[in-house]
C-alpha cells in the first residue's frame, strides 16, 4: 500500500539484513546521528518524518473507517492488528536481526501519537506492545529469549504486560501471584486484573513473587505463552478505549519452564518500574495524540457552523478557548518529546516522563471535553466521534501509574533536588 515509503526508507538507510516482511518503515539508526547539537523539540530525522507520514496514512485510511464499529462492538478488528504488524509498527525499536525496524524510541512515540489522533485504542495496543513488552525483552532478556521472542513479537504475536492485580494497582509491589519451583519448572498461581491486550495476546510477561519473605525483592518476571494455560476469565466493559481489550487472567498451577525467567529471580520489581518509567512517555504520547485528534475534529466545525450570522469559532469567547487549548496541547507535546529525547540520549528521564504523562492526561481530558462543547449538539452525539475522545481520555489518569502516583514521583525528585 505504501510501497513508495518503503522504498524511500530503504534508499535512505539500507538495512543490514533483508527484512522478514515488506515494511512501511525501516531503518537501522538508533540515535539521531544526523541531528544538529541543538534543535527545537519538534525537529525530527528524515526517517522519523517518513514514519509519521506513513502512520498517518495507515491510521486515516485503514483504522479510521473501523473506529466507530470497533468502539460500538468493544472489539479490535483483527485486520487492524495484522495491519500494524505488516506496517512494521510492532517492532519499532527491535533490531533488524530480530525482524524489527531498529528505529529510535522517539519513532515509537511518534507512531503512538499518530495512531491516537485517530483511535486511542489502537494506539495503546501498539504502545504496550512496543514500549513495555518489546522493551523488557530488549533490555533484560537473555540472548536465547531475545532470539526466540523478539522476531515473533515483531512479526505476528501480540504481547501483554501483566502486573496489576485485584489488590495491587498503585501499590504494584504488593502483588499476590506466587511462583514456586518444581524441578525444571515454575508453578504459577494467582490472578491479574485490568490487563491491556490480553484478549488477543499470545506472549505474556507475568510478574509473580517467588519468595514473599523478601517482600518486593521476590518479584520475578516470567515469559508465558497462551498455550501454557492462561485463563482469560473476564473481559471488562469500559467507559473508553473500548476496542482495546482489558481482561482478568487466572493462573491455576500454570507450569512455566525455568528458562522463561526473564532478568533473574527477584529482579522483577526493578524491571517493572523501570519499564513503566519509559512506558509513561508512551501514554503521554497517546494522550497528546488524543487531544490533537479531538481538536482537529472540532475546530474546523466551529468555522462552518454559523450562529447569529457568523461562524461560532470567530466569536472572541470561542477564539480564546481555542487558543488556550492550542497552547495546552503544545505544552503536552514539548514535555512528551523532551522526555523521549532525554531517554534516547541516555539522560535521566523519570521525572520528565511522569510530568509528561500527568500533564498530557490533564490536557487530553480538558481539550476533548471542550471539543464536545465547541461542536454543541453534534459533539454530544456518537456520530462525529468527538465524544469518544473524551471517554477515551479518562484512562490516561489511571493506567501506567495514576496521576497521583505521577505527582508523588515528581514530588520525590523535587524534594531531593531542593533539600
Ligand atoms: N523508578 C525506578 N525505581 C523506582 C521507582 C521509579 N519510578 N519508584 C520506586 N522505585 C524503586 C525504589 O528505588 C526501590 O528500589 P530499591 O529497594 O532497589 O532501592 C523500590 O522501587 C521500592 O521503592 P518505594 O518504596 O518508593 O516504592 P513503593 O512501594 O512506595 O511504590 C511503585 C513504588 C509501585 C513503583 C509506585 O510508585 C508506582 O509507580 N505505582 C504505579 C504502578 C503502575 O504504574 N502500574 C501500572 C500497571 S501496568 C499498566 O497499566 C499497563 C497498561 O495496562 C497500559
Amino acid at each position: 500500500m505504501f510501497r513508495g515509503v518503503i522504498q524511500a526508507a530503504r534508499t535512505l538507510r539500507p538495512r543490514t539484513k533483508p527484512s522478514l516482511r515488506c515494511r512501511t518503515f525501516a531503518s537501522t539508526s538508533l540515535v539521531r546521528s544526523d541531528a544538529p547539537t541543538v534543535t527545537s523539540l519538534d525537529t525530527f530525522t528524515e526517517e522519523e518524518v517518513m514514519l509519521r507520514d506513513a502512520v498517518q496514512k495507515f491510521a486515516t485510511e485503514v483504522v479510521g473507517p473501523k473506529v466507530r464499529d470497533m468502539d460500538e462492538n468493544e472489539m479490535m478488528d483483527p485486520s487492524v492488528i495484522s495491519g500494524l504488524f505488516e506496517q512494521g509498527l510492532m517492532g519499532i525499536e527491535t533490531s533488524a536481526d530480530h525482524g524489527g525496524a531498529e528505529s529510535s524510541f522517539t519513532s515509537a512515540i511518534i507512531a503512538i501519537e499518530e495512531l491516537a489522533k485517530v483511535d486511542p485504542s489502537v494506539s495503546v495496543l501498539c504502545d504496550v506492545h512496543n514500549t513495555l513488552v518489546n522493551t523488557v525483552f530488549r533490555k533484560y532478556g537473555s540472548k536465547e529469549q531475545q532470539d526466540k521472542f523478539l522476531p515473533l513479537l515483531a512479526e505476528s504475536k501480540l504481547g501483554s504486560f501483566c502486573l496489576s492485580e485485584p489488590a495491587s494497582g498503585s501499590d504494584a509491589f504488593a502483588l499476590q501471584t506466587r511462583a514456586t519451583k518444581d524441578g525444571d519448572n515454575w508453578i504459577i498461581n494467582g490472578s491479574k486484573m485490568w490487563i491491556t491486550n490480553s484478549y488477543e495476546a499470545e506472549v505474556f510477561l507475568i510478574f509473580a513473587n517467588v519468595d514473599p519473605s523478601k517482600g518486593y525483592k521476590g518479584i520475578t518476571c516470567f515469559i508465558a505463552t497462551k498455550d501454557m494455560g492462561i485463563q482469560i476469565a473476564k473481559k471488562e466493559q469500559k467507559l473508553g478505549i473500548r476496542a482495546s481489550s482489558t481482561c482478568t487472567l487466572n493462573f491455576d498451577d500454570m507450569k512455566i519452564p525455568a528458562e522463561n525467567v526473564l532478568g533473574g529471580e527477584g529482579k522483577g520489581y526493578k524491571i517493572a518500574i523501570e519499564i513503566l518509567n519509559e512506558g509513561r512517555i508512551g501514554i503521554a504520547a497517546q494522550m497528546l495524540g488524543l487531544a490533537q485528534g479531538a481538536f482537529n475534529k472540532a475546530v474546523p466545525y466551529t468555522y462552518e457552523r454559523k450562529q447569529f450570522g457568523q461562524p461560532v469559532g470567530t466569536f472572541q469567547g470561542m477564539q480564546f478557548q481555542i487558543a488556550q487549548a492550542a497552547i495546552e496541547i503544545e505544552t503536552a507535546r514539548l514535555l512528551t518529546y523532551n522526555a523521549a529525547r532525554r531517554k534516547e540520549e541516555g539522560r535521566s528521564f523519570t521525572k520528565e516522563a511522569a510530568m509528561a504523562k500527568y500533564w498530557a492526561s490533564v490536557v487530553a481530558q480538558r481539550v476533548s471535553g471542550q471539543a464536545i462543547e465547541w461542536a454543541g449538539g453534534v459533539g454530544f452525539t456518537r456520530e462525529t466521534g468527538i465524544e469518544k475522545y473524551w471517554r477515551d481520555s479518562k484512562i490516561g489518569a489511571i493506567y501506567e501509574g495514576t496521576s497521583n502516583i505521577q505527582l508523588q514521583t515528581i514530588a520525590k525528585f523535587v524534594q531531593k533536588e531542593h533539600s
